[in-house]
């Protein structure tokens, strides 16, 4: 039987947007206290649609009170700089969280460049001590959009614990460190998780058997109707921007749901845009002040 009832349009912006309002409460405090903290996000590179993150992420800076060092690289930026550029980051006491944003041009070793990044300026959670962390349930930090999509969870009211969670997608970024926060054992967490990907054989088997069903592999709309139980959650990580004629654009933006129709089956979705998105820079924000507080604490 279909359910009658409208699906929980879980509203990310106005999460997002919450989080952001307690973060600046936060954060003038610790200004009152001369203490102001400091992201430096990097961008190397042209690349448009990191452009378009980066100067969101440098925005919610401004707005929230936090000093954003901005460093914009060209392309033809050496490996070497870009290190020498992270140790002198490191050293500066101003400066408590460091960003580089991915992806890094095809030259730059990404990997040698995240481990230089300090863990405890790793605002981004990418770093292997913080990745390490994470799986043993230690304090660290986590990478923003799992944690934006865990936060989305308990904000609207829906509590992993003993639900079976279903991740399609295993990226270090998102399905990885996601799947790793659910199952924690914590009152939060405690999720069952299983996580499907590309060589996944019947996946369908796996999605149809999720409460709640996690989207992170981009592939735009790969998420039919038919592989969604009735009354799940859906979560959609997915940013994509595909060819629409009737738009004066030319695209749109979807995500790895087929909206419209999983839509009809859910018990609560995110929409893309104003999902996930908005909670990752949130998460970047509430991160940073995070360091701030890991610094004041070692004082
Ligand atoms: N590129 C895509 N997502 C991210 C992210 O969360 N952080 C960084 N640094 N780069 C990204």
């Amino acid at each position: 039987m279909k359910s009658s009832h409208k699906p929980l349009i879980i509203n990310g912006k106005q999460i997002a947007s919450e989080i952001l309002e307690e973060l600046k409460h936060e954060i003038s405090d610790l200004r009152a206290k001369k203490v102001t903290p400091g992201l430096a996000v990097v961008l190397v590179g042209d690349n448009p649609a990191s452009e378009v993150y980066v100067r969101n992420k440098r925005k919610t800076c401004e707005e929230l009170g936090i000093d954003s060092f901005a460093y914009d690289l060209p392309d033809t930026c050496s490996e070497k700089k870009l290190l020498k550029l992270i140790d002198k980051l490191n050293a500066d006491p101003k400066i408590h969280g460091i960003l580089v944003q991915l992806p890094l041009p095809r030259h730059i070793n990404e990997k040698r460049i995240l481990e230089a990044i300090l863990p405890e300026k790793d605002v981004d959670g990418f770093h292997p001590v913080n990745v390490g962390r994470l799986l043993n349930g230690e304090d660290c930090f986590v990478s923003c959009t799992p944690a934006g999509c865990h936060a989305l969870l308990l904000r609207s009211g829906i509590k992993p614990a003993g639900k079976h969670v279903v991740i399609v997608g295993r990226s270090n970024i998102v399905g990885k460190p996601l799947a790793a926060l659910l199952m924690q054992k914590a009152a939060n967490a405690n999720a069952t998780v299983t996580i499907c990907h590309s060589n996944t054989r019947n996946m369908s088997k796996y999605t149809q058997e999720a409460d709640i069903l996690v989207a992170a592999m981009g592939v735009p709309e790969f998420i039919k109707p038919r592989m969604v139980r009735e009354g799940a959650v859906v979560i959609d990580v997915g940013v994509n921007r595909i060819s629409d004629p009737t738009r004066k654009s030319g695209n749109r933006l979807v995500g790895d749901v087929a909206f419209s129709g999983v839509s009809k089956k859910a018990k609560a979705i995110t929409p893309v845009p104003g999902g996930v998105g908005p909670m990752t820079i949130a998460m970047l924000m509430k991160n940073t002040v995070k360091a701030v507080h890991m610094t004041l604490a070692k004082r």
